[in-house]
């Protein structure tokens, strides 16, 4: 088991903390095998993010976005949660005061019963009509794998879905950004997983340190995060966070 100083210091700052927040991103699925997005790999790599997640992208060609989003809906539907997404669940379960922000739309934290999880960018298994026809609701729950047909169909109207997902150039969902700004006011903010160059996911990062909280990052590789936190821990989300929590318990 890796355990340096910083390990123990954050352990002991975890447990002495009344509000803990982490933010997480596409690096705490990677040991489930799901691709990052900025290292995407295989079939879907000549494409960059910002080329398949636009409402642009959707109405030049809603198959090949369709395509993509169902890819990753039957990679995540064969994937598990990993040690990083059960150690988080367990906080969330023990700790009164314990915030989970997620970037990810693969509900692998629900999966592994992390209760009141704040999905920033939505679900990759919710569904909204692309009109927003007045006969649907804001988006409904559809955890088909593989779809019949591509691209899916509004079940209300009969004209196209989108995935319930939070597009580049689409604002986040007023009650989630109030929420999450809430959970930025925290005595310990972890940032875990992500690349810290989508905003306003990022900027939560300075939030919670203008306000007051002990930041720290988790990540494999240095990120935009990495000059403004308080302590930067380089390894796997699923390594390090299974260290804390054995840390937390030898204290
Ligand atoms: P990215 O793909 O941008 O970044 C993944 C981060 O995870 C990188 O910083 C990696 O170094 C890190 N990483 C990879 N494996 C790791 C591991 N095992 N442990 C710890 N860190 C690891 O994904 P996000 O930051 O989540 O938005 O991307 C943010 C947003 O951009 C996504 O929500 C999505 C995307 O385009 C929209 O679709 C709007």
């Amino acid at each position: 088991m890796l355990l340096d100083a910083n390990i123990i210091k954050l352990a002991k700052l975890l447990n002495s903390a009344k509000r803990i927040t982490v933010l997480t991103g596409a690096g705490v699925s990677a040991a489930s095998g799901i691709p990052t997005f900025r290292e995407a790999s295989g079939l879907w790599n000549r494409y960059r993010p910002e080329q398949l997640a636009t409402p642009q992208a959707f109405i030049r060609n809603p198959e090949l976005v369709w395509s993509w989003y169902a890819s990753r809906r039957e990679k995540v539907s064969n994937s598990y949660p990993n040690n990083a997404h059960k150690v988080l669940a367990k906080w969330s379960q023990r700790v009164k005061g314990f915030s989970l922000i997620t970037q990810n739309v693969d509900g692998l934290h629900e999966r592994a019963k992390t209760t009141n999880v704040i999905r920033f960018h939505g679900s990759l298994w919710e569904l909204k009509c692309w009109t927003a026809c007045s006969a649907s609701p804001k988006s409904w729950k559809d955890e088909t794998v593989p779809f019949k047909k591509i691209p899916p169909c509004c079940p209300y109207c009969g004209g196209l879905a989108r995935p319930g997902v939070v597009w580049f150039g689409e604002s986040i969902d007023p009650n989630v950004l109030k929420k999450s700004l809430e959970a930025s006011r925290c005595d310990v903010f972890l940032t875990v997983g992500t690349s810290s160059v989508v905003n306003p996911a990022a900027a939560l990062v300075s939030e919670a340190k203008a306000k007051g909280a002990y930041v720290a990052e988790i990540n494999i590789q240095k990120t935009p995060a990495s000059e403004i936190v308080d302590l930067v821990i380089k390894g796997t989300a699923e390594e390090i966070l299974t260290n804390l929590e054995k840390t937390i318990f030898s204290q």
